[in-house]
């Protein structure tokens, strides 16, 4: 999965922060098709969860300092992906049975994808107007 043009959200900090989690999925990805053991994984895996929670505070930051109109509904799908992920990372490390298959990578690149392509780039126009770029 690469990052392109087309997944800009017209703020660089922003778009900083989805390059660095486009490009841990692919660590993530990488180590699990190379066979590298549970460490190296679940030290990605606690990485991504981590700085997805900082990734998401920086938006809703700048969603409360702008008044964004759009906030509460977005932090509630902020809220459902940091569940989710952190549900990933928790049952991963546990040794509960799930194994990083393709399935929870397509899930983690899918979401990322949807959820920028479907729900931040809504915010360009909005932060760009107040100054955000
Ligand atoms: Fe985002
Ligand atoms: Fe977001």
């Amino acid at each position: 999965m690469a990052w392109s043009n087309d997944l800009s959200v017209g703020v660089r900090v922003l778009d900083e922060d989805h390059k660095k989690l486009v490009a841990m999925v692919n660590e993530l990805y990488d180590a699990m098709k190379d066979g590298k053991g549970k460490e190296t994984l679940g030290g990605i895996l606690g990485r991504l969860t981590a700085y997805t929670v900082e990734h998401f505070d920086r938006e809703e930051r700048l969603f409360s300092q702008t008044s964004y109109p759009n906030a509460a509904a977005h932090r509630g799908e902020h809220e459902a992906l940091k569940a989710q992920v952190s549900d990933i990372q928790r049952k991963y490390n546990a040794g509960s049975g799930i194994s990083l298959t393709l399935e929870t990578m397509n899930f983690l690149k899918s979401w990322l994808l949807n959820h920028i392509k479907g729900s931040d780039q809504k915010y360009s126009q909005h932060l760009n107007a107040h100054g955000f770029a």
